[in-house]
């Protein structure tokens, strides 16, 4: 179990620059299968979900080679099988794109059900009636999905609901489908338009990507591609976020702002100052803060990701704020430990009330998912005294070097290693 502990009180300044966006990562490796020529990938974060994700893609047969940190070439390689392992999927949400992904390359794809945050529940069924109505057959046995496809054929799909997972899986396996897909109400995210530029770079035709409309032509082969990921928006508004409720001024860089207006917004409206540059953002907190409703949607609206660091800067703010959650029903589980540090929430369903105004204090906390663990590290931050989060892997699986970036930039945040007597003992670095 990973720990980290962080001193509260300092103010933060400089700047930080971001990493490659992981939700967009995590789509386009699964995507490389599809490849028949060399593929350089480049902007690729280096965190645990990424790890896991190439991990399965060697076992999956695919030769990979790195060109540095966050540089990799994919080489064409013949697939060893169609089941990717369950020890590693079932650790993240995105290894179900392996599904789109083997289903286009290979006519057929084995995948344990995924796992990932734990947020309530997370349905597939969208990416199951995609992939139904572009011709395969889905079956659930003994926790495996299994998709088998003769022929993908294009279709006009209507998800019923907004699903970041289900146009991405679509997307892959319409990308190789022969003919038209036209995929309604499709996410907006700025990941999907990543991946689908990604697609169209090894020969695919997708139109529409950033709207709810998406047509693909269907194309029998793909070849290499060159491609340089986006900047991670959540990292990002993670910092954003934290230089308002932390205080200081915080520039934020190698980011595209435009992906930032519904945080910028927010902010803005709670008084803290947001300069935004073409590819920066700088954010000062000089005042207090103004209580402010918040509502999450899918992009271009307040992201759910951010819901958890939100709500920890409301906590900041005198008055009261009302944040509610329209994504996922169990995203408010980071609650309980927000209030061992004297937060003042109450939830209702979707909705929580946060009373805010009051100092936190410094306490153990457990983190109970990777947005939550970000959320628990700021209110670490805010808080008199120290805060020790424990399960803090979770935080890894999407913040590159975390602990070092915060550090640059004024932060006391060490991680903690355990001794062998259970002991912990502090981190040299
Ligand atoms: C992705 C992101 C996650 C983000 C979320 C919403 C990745 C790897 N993860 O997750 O960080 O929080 O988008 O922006 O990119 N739903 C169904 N049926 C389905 C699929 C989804 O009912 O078949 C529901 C979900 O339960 C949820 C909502 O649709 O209430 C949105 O989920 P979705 O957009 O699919 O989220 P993920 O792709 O899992």
């Amino acid at each position: 179990m990973e720990k980290i502990l962080v001193r509260g009180g300092k103010r933060l300044a400089g700047r930080v620059k971001i990493s490659g966006a992981k939700n967009a990562a995590l789509a386009i490796l699964p995507a490389v299968l599809l490849a028949s020529g060399k593929v350089s990938l480049s902007n690729i974060p280096d965190i645990t979900d990424v790890r896991t994700m190439l991990r399965i893609l060697e076992d999956l047969g695919m030769t990979i080679r790195r060109r540095g940190r966050n540089a990799l070439d994919f080489h064409p390689s013949r697939l060893r099988g169609h089941t990717p392992p369950y020890n590693l999927v079932q650790k993240m949400r995105a290894s179900s794109y392996l599904m789109g992904s083997l289903l286009a390359r290979l006519g057929k794809a084995t995948v344990p059900v995924p796992g990932g945050c734990d947020l309530g529940p997370r349905p597939i069924d969208q990416h199951l009636k995609g992939f139904t109505a572009l011709g395969a057959k889905c079956e659930i046995e003994h926790g495996l999905i299994k998709l088998t496809a003769k022929k993908l054929t294009g279709a006009h799909i209507y998800l019923d609901v907004v699903s970041v997972g289900a146009t991405v899986n679509l997307m892959l396996a319409a990308a190789a489908a022969e003919g038209r897909t036209i995929l309604e109400n499709a996410a907006k995210e700025p990941e999907i338009v990543d991946l689908a530029n990604f697609l169209n770079a090894m020969g695919a035709v997708i139109k529409g990507a950033g709207t709810d409309v998406i047509k693909i032509e269907g194309v029998k082969r793909f070849g290499g591609a060159e491609h340089a990921v986006i900047p991670d928006r959540i990292e990002a508004g993670t910092f954003m976020l934290a230089a308002a409720a932390v205080g200081g001024d915080l520039v934020i860089g190698e980011v595209i702002p435009k992906h930032l207006e519904a945080i910028t917004a927010k902010l803005k409206e709670m008084g803290a100052e947001v300069e935004v540059e073409p590819e920066q953002v700088r954010v000062r907190r000089t005042g207090p803060l103004i209580p402010s409703d918040l509502k999450t949607f899918p992009y271009p609206g307040f992201p759910t990701d951010l819901q958890p660091l939100a709500m920890v800067l409301l906590t900041a703010a005198e008055g009261t704020s009302v944040i509610t959650e329209n994504v996922f029903d169990g995203r408010f589980r980071h609650v309980d430990e927000l209030k061992r540090m004297g937060a003042q929430i109450k939830i209702e369903g979707r909705t929580a009330v946060v009373d805010g105004g009051g100092a936190l204090s410094g306490a153990p906390v457990t983190v109970t998912d990777l947005r939550a663990g970000a959320a628990m590290l700021v209110a670490g931050l805010m808080a008199r005294g120290e805060t020790v989060l424990n399960q803090a892997e979770h935080i890894y699986r999407g913040y590159e070097k975390i602990e070092e970036k915060l550090s640059s930039v004024g932060a006391y945040v060490k991680p903690l290693r355990e001794r062998s007597s259970g002991e912990v003992a502090r981190d040299p670095g």
